[in-house]
């Protein structure tokens, strides 16, 4: 069984998505130990308190340094013995000394077919806004393995997702949470967790 640490920033609906899918049984060989929160506000930890999941609260203001803000959570990570992480909407960019560490154990849904509409600056709606500002007709998600370059990681799976007349970048992205994230996510983690994944450089095959 391996112990699954969830990262969020925010509303929590692929937390919600990770949690349904467990307590479907779709994740037959993992389970969310742990879901730790950069911003205390965030809706997230409601969600985890009701599923009985433990939570923590790590804010990167309180640290003076990226690296000081990932060993803090590296040293709740080694606690739950946790063998997957998941970057579900976390909004605090990890230094490359973790992402070397925990390589091929990150998981991360971006809210675009990369490599269109990534890297640096773009996160939440700033994606969708970047895709209506370029008049794309399809967008999507990708699910991807974290390394040291921002949205740059090996990809495991991409869904595809039409843009349609008069979206604005909230309509967007509940379409591609709901057609695209919502459905690759919880797919991609019960893979990993059940051996499904094999990476070779930058090629994920499917077992
Ligand atoms: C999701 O759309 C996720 O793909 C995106 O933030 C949203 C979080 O929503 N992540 C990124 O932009 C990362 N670069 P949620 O808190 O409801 O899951």
């Amino acid at each position: 069984m391996i112990n699954i640490a969830v990262l969020v920033s925010g509303g929590g609906t692929n937390l919600q998505a990770l949690i349904d899918a467990q307590q479907a049984g779709k994740i037959e060989n993992g389970r969310i130990a742990l879901v730790v929160s950069s911003n205390p506000q965030a809706y997230a930890i409601e969600r985890a308190a009701q599923a009985g999941i433990p939570s923590a609260v790590l804010r990167r203001r309180e640290y003076s340094s990226a690296e000081t803000y990932s060993e803090a959570l590296d040293a709740l990570l080694q606690q739950q013995e946790i063998g997957l992480v998941v970057l579900a909407g976390f909004m605090t960019v990890l230094p490359d000394s973790f992402c070397r560490r925990y390589e091929n154990r990150i998981i991360n849904v971006h809210p675009s077919l990369i490599p269109s509409f990534c890297g640096e600056g773009y996160y939440g709606l700033r994606v969708h806004e970047a895709a209506l500002a370029k008049g794309v007709k399809v967008t999507g998600a990708t699910v991807h393995f974290v390394s040291e370059v921002v949205d740059g990681g090996a990809i495991i799976a991409q869904k595809a997702v039409q843009v349609e007349d008069g979206d604005t970048p909230e309509r967007l992205q509940k379409r591609v949470m709901a057609e695209a994230e919502w459905l690759l996510l919880p797919q991609a983690v019960s893979d990993f967790c059940a051996g499904r994944l094999s990476v070779q450089g930058t090629w994920v095959a499917r077992k």
